[in-house]
């Protein structure tokens, strides 16, 4: 697949703190990228940046091949923006609401009923036309905001967070969009912090957190780079004398976690030996309360980039 979007050094600080700290990427063409990271990780900031709406202070992006400040008219006609927080005017009918953004890319007469039926339609709400969003559920108006910005048509489509704290009917119906407007030819770029949307829709995946790119790739690169682990999860009533730093005299330990309740060991996947840490928590008096094999998951995967689950 060839690139469509590049995305060079990007950095962005508010008030001396780095939100984005040299974030490199390329967007692929016809790819549903999914950045997935916790609340403050810096998608917003780095979504922003890539639809112009926010100034990098250092970084460069180019749209098929050519520097897009140098001409950003024509970047932004083929983007469509679906925000974090809604944009859409709640007093005026959805129909307007879509007419309204479809025309500010120019569309005008027929063609702008047409492509604004089209979209309503798209994302189910063609009987709903001549309502106004201030009757909408949350999740009505989150599809009216993607309608609004899909009605031109854009190649490249960026959607922040578009799902959360929806109800689940209406997000299924935004994730099987999502999937037609690529299958379609779109281009898409999502962010959210749910793995089991990136786990539905995506065909790549970067993690970030703190401002920084941690790991990139699609759900099988991701995963198979936990294959050769395994990771024991130890629920204790408590930890006894438990010294973290006798578990790598065990072999194939990798790496060790220990909070109030749990102890997390991943250990490589061939090596046979749970008998032998069982024995070393029990000479160390720490009562055990279960112990749960984790096999890789993106959960897993994300936990062993960050060290936190996406719920800290
Ligand atoms: N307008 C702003 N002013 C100051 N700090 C901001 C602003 N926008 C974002 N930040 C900070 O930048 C970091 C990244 O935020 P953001 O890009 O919104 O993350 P995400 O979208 O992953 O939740 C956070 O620490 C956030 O508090
Ligand atoms: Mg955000």
């Amino acid at each position: 697949m060839k690139s469509i979007i590049e995305i060079k050094n990007l950095e962005k600080s508010y008030k001396g703190k780095k939100a984005v700290n040299n974030i490199s990427f390329n967007v692929k063409e016809g790819e549903i990228l999914c950045f997935l990271g916790p609340n403050g990780a810096g998608k917003s900031t780095t979504i922003n940046i890539l639809a112009t709406a926010l100034k990098q202070d250092k970084g460069e992006i180019l749209f098929q091949g050519e520097k897009v400040n140098k001409n950003i008219k024509n970047f932004k006609k083929k983007l469509g923006i679906v925000p974090q927080d809604l944009a859409i005017y709640e007093n005026i009918s959805a129909e307007e609401n879509v007419k309204f953004f479809a025309s500010l890319y120019g569309i005008h007469g027929e063609e702008l009923i047409k492509c604004t039926d089209k979209a309503l339609e798209f994302v189910g709400l063609k009987d709903k036309k001549k309502d106004k969003p201030i009757t909408f559920s949350g999740g009505m108006k989150r599809r009216l905001n993607i309608a609004c910005a899909i009605a031109h048509n854009p190649k490249v489509i960026i959607m922040d967070e578009p799902t959360v704290g929806i109800d689940p009917q209406s997000r299924n119906h935004i994730l099987d969009s999502i999937k037609k407007l690529q299958e379609s030819g779109a281009t898409i770029i999502y962010t959210t912090h749910y793995m089991e949307e990136v786990e539905e829709i995506s065909t790549r995946i970067i993690i970030i957190d703190h401002g920084e790119m941690i790991a990139m790739g699609t759900k099988e690169e991701l995963k198979a780079k936990l294959e050769d682990e395994k990771i024991y999860n130890v629920e204790v009533e408590n930890l006894g004398d438990l010294n973290k730093d006798e578990f790598f005299k065990v072999e194939g330990v990798k790496k060790v976690e220990v909070s109030e309740s749990n102890v997390e060991i991943t250990t490589l996947k061939g090596v046979e030996n749970l008998d032998k840490l069982i024995t070393l928590l029990m000479n160390k008096n720490v009562k055990i309360n279960n112990i749960t094999s984790v096999v890789a998951s993106l959960e897993t995967v994300f936990l062993n980039l960050t060290g936190r689950t996406l719920r800290d």
